[in-house]
C-alpha cells in the first residue's frame, strides 16, 4: 500500500520569472487547475490518500487552494450555483493535505528528506508535479503495480530521452529484466552526454523505501551545488531492489516556457469546451 505522497514544491520558480515573482509556480494553470492539482488528482487515482506538500516562503496559495474557502462557498450557494460549489469542495475533500516547510533552497533530496517525519517507516510517492503525463492509467498506479508485482524496494519513472538532452535529468544505467521494466544498476544527475551511463531519463514520478530518508541525510551536495535524491537513491541501489519503469503516457516539461505551453494546448485540444474553438484558432494562425 502506498499511501501517501510528496509534492516538493518549494523551489523559486526563476524560469517563469515575472510569472511567479509573488505566486508559486506550481500555481500556474494547466488549462483551468493549478498544476499541483493534476498532480495530486493524479496520486488520488492511484489510491494515494495523504499528500504531503514542501512548501517555502510565499507559497500560501498553495495550502488556500486545497483549504476551504467559506466566502467563496457562502457567494456560490446564494448564487445557487451547486455544481461550482461541489466542484469547489471535492478539492478539499479529495485528500488529507500536510505542509512542511523546506527553509533552504538546497536542492530536491533535501526537499524530500524535509518530510520523512510525516513519512515516516512506509514506502511512498514523490510527485514533481512541472513533469506533466498525459496517460490512460495514472502514472503513479502504473508505478504501483510495478511496485507490487516485481517485489520492488523502490520504482522510477523514466524516459527515453534525445542524448543532447541527458544533462536535464537523472540517467540510469540498466539492465532489462521485462519489456519496459529495468534494474536499476547506477544513476547520475544531470551527466554530460558523453558520461551518461544511458539515455534513460528519470522522469518526476518516484515510489521509494523509506531508507532514502538515511540516505539522504548522509548525500553531500552534488550536482548544481544541491543535495541530490538521484545521488541518495544510487546509494540504495546495491542493497535494495530499485526498478525502473517506462511509463506509458506523453509527458510534458511543464517546468519551461515552451514544454508549460504545449501541455496546456495539448490538455486544452482534448478539452470537449475549449478544444473546437482552440482548434479552429490554430488553423488560422498556421495560414498566417
Ligand atoms: C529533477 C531530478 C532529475 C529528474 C528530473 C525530472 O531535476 O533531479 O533526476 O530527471 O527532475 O524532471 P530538475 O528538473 O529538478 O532539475
Amino acid at each position: 500500500m502506498i499511501r501517501k505522497a510528496v509534492f516538493p514544491a518549494a523551489g523559486f520558480g526563476t524560469r517563469f520569472l515575472p510569472a511567479t515573482k509573488a505566486s508559486p509556480k506550481e500555481m500556474l494553470p494547466l488549462v483551468d487547475k493549478p498544476l499541483i492539482q493534476h498532480g495530486v488528482e493524479e496520486a488520488c487515482a492511484a489510491g494515494v490518500r495523504d499528500m504531503i506538500i514542501v512548501n517555502g516562503r510565499g507559497k500560501y496559495a498553495i495550502e488556500d487552494h486545497f483549504d476551504i474557502s467559506y466566502e467563496l462557498e457562502s457567494l456560490l450557494r446564494k448564487k445557487g450555483e451547486d455544481a461550482q460549489l461541489a466542484a469547489m469542495r471535492a478539492i478539499t475533500d479529495m485528500a488529507d493535505f500536510f505542509y512542511v516547510r523546506q527553509n533552504l533552497p538546497l536542492g530536491l533530496g533535501h526537499a524530500v528528506l524535509r518530510a520523512m517525519d510525516l513519512v515516516g517507516e512506509e514506502p511512498f510517492a514523490v510527485v514533481l508535479s512541472d513533469d506533466v503525463i498525459d496517460s490512460k492509467v495514472p502514472v503513479l498506479r502504473q508505478l504501483i503495480d510495478v511496485y507490487e508485482r516485481y517485489s520492488a524496494d523502490s520504482v522510477l519513472a523514466i524516459e527515453r530521452v534525445p542524448r543532447e538532452q541527458v544533462s536535464r535529468y537523472g540517467i540510469i544505467k540498466w539492465k532489462k529484466i521485462a519489456e519496459g521494466v529495468y534494474e536499476v544498476l547506477d544513476m547520475v544527475e544531470k551527466p554530460k552526454p558523453a558520461k551518461a551511463p544511458s539515455d534513460l531519463a528519470i522522469i518526476g514520478r518516484y515510489i521509494l523505501s523509506p531508507a532514502i530518508f538515511p540516505a539522504l541525510a548522509e548525500t553531500r551536495p552534488g550536482a548544481g551545488g544541491e543535495i541530490q535524491l538521484t545521488d541518495a537513491m544510487r546509494s540504495l541501489v546495491a542493497r535494495e531492489r530499485v526498478l525502473g519503469y517506462e511509463f506509458e503516457g506523453v509527458r510534458y516539461d511543464a517546468g519551461n516556457k515552451l514544454g508549460f505551453l504545449m501541455a496546456n494546448i495539448a490538455f486544452a485540444l482534448k478539452d470537449p469546451e475549449l478544444g473546437p474553438g482552440l482548434r479552429a484558432f490554430l488553423a488560422k494562425e498556421r495560414k498566417k
